[in-house]
């Protein structure tokens, strides 16, 4: 199972242990995080899965669509490290992984 280390946007960390197979956003959402609204339930059209990945981890993770790239762009406080968190599926492979709950817009 592997793990999935968050930070709140009020700086508070957790520690999940996440379901391969899942998002991202389907792991903090179902963890009891609820700063994730994923008001679109994670078919890439709203933006609030926003999150920030840990520069280590950047290189793991699958290319950006072209929509989950637009999408972002809708967002003010997009950087290098943004990607939608209902775009990222867990698997052994991103055991670790850490993200930030981006700034709400
Ligand atoms: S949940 Fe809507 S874009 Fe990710």
């Amino acid at each position: 199972m592997p793990k999935l280390l968050v930070t709140t946007r009020s700086g508070e960390e957790r520690a999940i242990d996440a379901t391969s197979g899942l998002s991202v956003m389907e792991n903090i959402r179902d963890n009891g995080v609820d700063e994730l609204q994923a008001l679109c339930g994670g078919c890439c059209s709203c933006a609030t899965c926003h999150v920030h990945i840990d520069s280590a981890f950047v290189d793991k993770l699958p290319p950006m669509s072209d929509d989950e790239n637009d999408l972002l762009d809708s967002s003010d406080h997009r950087d290098v490290t943004s990607r939608l968190g209902c775009q990222i599926q867990m698997s052994d492979a991103l055991d670790g992984l850490k993200v930030t709950v981006a700034q709400e817009d």
